[in-house]
């Protein structure tokens, strides 16, 4: 009664964590929580081309099939994550990907992944991050591999070939940076309606966008009425939303832990409470279970000035329940 799927489920919401498959193996306790708590899971990395493309002419589906396992016999919604990315690409593509078999290329892989898991996806993010307004582009359009070596229309096409190897999977852009009200994710924002309502006036099959809410503690403009009008204008277009990667860095915040818990989770409560009293907001996960595996600690630019490590998700290293944790479960 006092998880997070049960609060969520009275909104008519589903809640989730990105996991990591091997904990989710491993470590009893993860595992044990994940089930206690989510209706909803996503892999943090099993689904990416890097994780199921050892060669160009290879699939290696021994992580995901097992995902996909651990979720349909508990009854949990699996989202898929991703299709198209112009990160966590193999040592490969580089080399044996050109523009003469880049098109057949990403047309086989969706088919193969998508149509390997048809009819047990919750949703799948066909297309992630394409959308770069500093790449000075009129359509606002990312420079990826995929545009240089497809042209722009690999979007349309990506989603169209997914939508034919799994009809029923809900068929998501998923994208970053559009959460804050700076002039840049306000210009990212407006690129990405436009993108979106271009793919509809064109019938393509597309049902959700995912906003990814790396959020800040502290961000100089926060969040407000631009995210709340974008969410609004993706219903009048007839999309859902998804939260997709959830997660607040704490790196503007005191070292002392506690204050920063406290930080922490009232940038949650606010961001769902901004966001949650839309109807078409459907699902909201975070990204990771606990702090010790959150990604920001990865990457120099998201790491704290005192060294300390983050602390932005539910739980804490020992999988007990942070402040955080209580604020998502009341904004449900
Ligand atoms: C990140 C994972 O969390 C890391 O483990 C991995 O090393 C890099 O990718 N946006 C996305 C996610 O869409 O796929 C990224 O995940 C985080 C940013």
């Amino acid at each position: 009664p006092h998880s997070l799927k049960a609060h969520a489920m009275d909104a008519r919401m589903l809640f989730g964590f990105a996991v990591n498959i091997q904990k989710l193996r491993d470590d009893a306790g993860y595992r044990a929580l994940v089930e206690q708590q989510c209706s909803i899971i996503v892999a943090e990395n099993a689904m990416k081309w890097q994780a199921l493309r050892p060669a160009i002419d290879q699939f290696s589906f021994a992580d995901a099939d097992a995902l996909v396992e651990f979720a349909s016999r508990r009854h949990i919604r699996l989202r898929g994550h991703n299709l198209c990315w112009h990160e966590a690409l193999p040592e490969w593509f580089s080399r044996q990907v050109t523009a003469v078999n880049a098109r057949q290329l990403l047309r086989e892989h969706i088919r193969t992944v998508a149509g390997r898991y048809a009819g047990r996806m919750h949703s799948w993010d066909v297309v992630n991050e394409a959308i770069e307004v500093k790449d000075g582009r009129p359509d606002g359009l990312r420079n990826t591999p995929w545009l240089q070596l497809i042209g722009t229309d690999y979007i349309e096409m990506a989603f169209r070939v997914a939508r034919d190897a799994d009809p029923s999977a809900l068929l998501t852009y998923n994208e970053y940076g559009i959460e804050q009200e700076t002039q840049e994710a306000a210009m990212k924002r407006a690129a990405v309606l436009l993108m979106l309502r271009r793919l509809k006036q064109r019938n393509v099959p597309l049902d959700a966008v995912g906003i990814q809410s790396h959020l800040q503690a502290q961000p100089a403009y926060g969040y407000g009425a631009g995210l709340r009008r974008f969410v609004q204008d993706c219903r009048e277009i007839g999309l859902e939303v998804f939260v997709t990667e959830l997660d607040v860095n704490d790196r503007t915040l005191p070292s002392d832990v506690s204050a920063r818990d406290i930080g922490v989770a009232s940038r949650y409560r606010s961001y769902l409470d901004l966001l949650l009293p839309e109807r078409n907001v459907t699902a909201v996960l975070t990204w990771g279970v606990s702090d010790d595996g959150t990604w920001l600690n990865n990457g120099k630019d998201r790491a704290r000035e005192d060294g300390l490590p983050q602390r932005p998700l539910l739980f804490d290293d020992h999988l007990r329940a942070k402040p955080a944790f209580v604020a998502v479960r009341d904004a449900f």
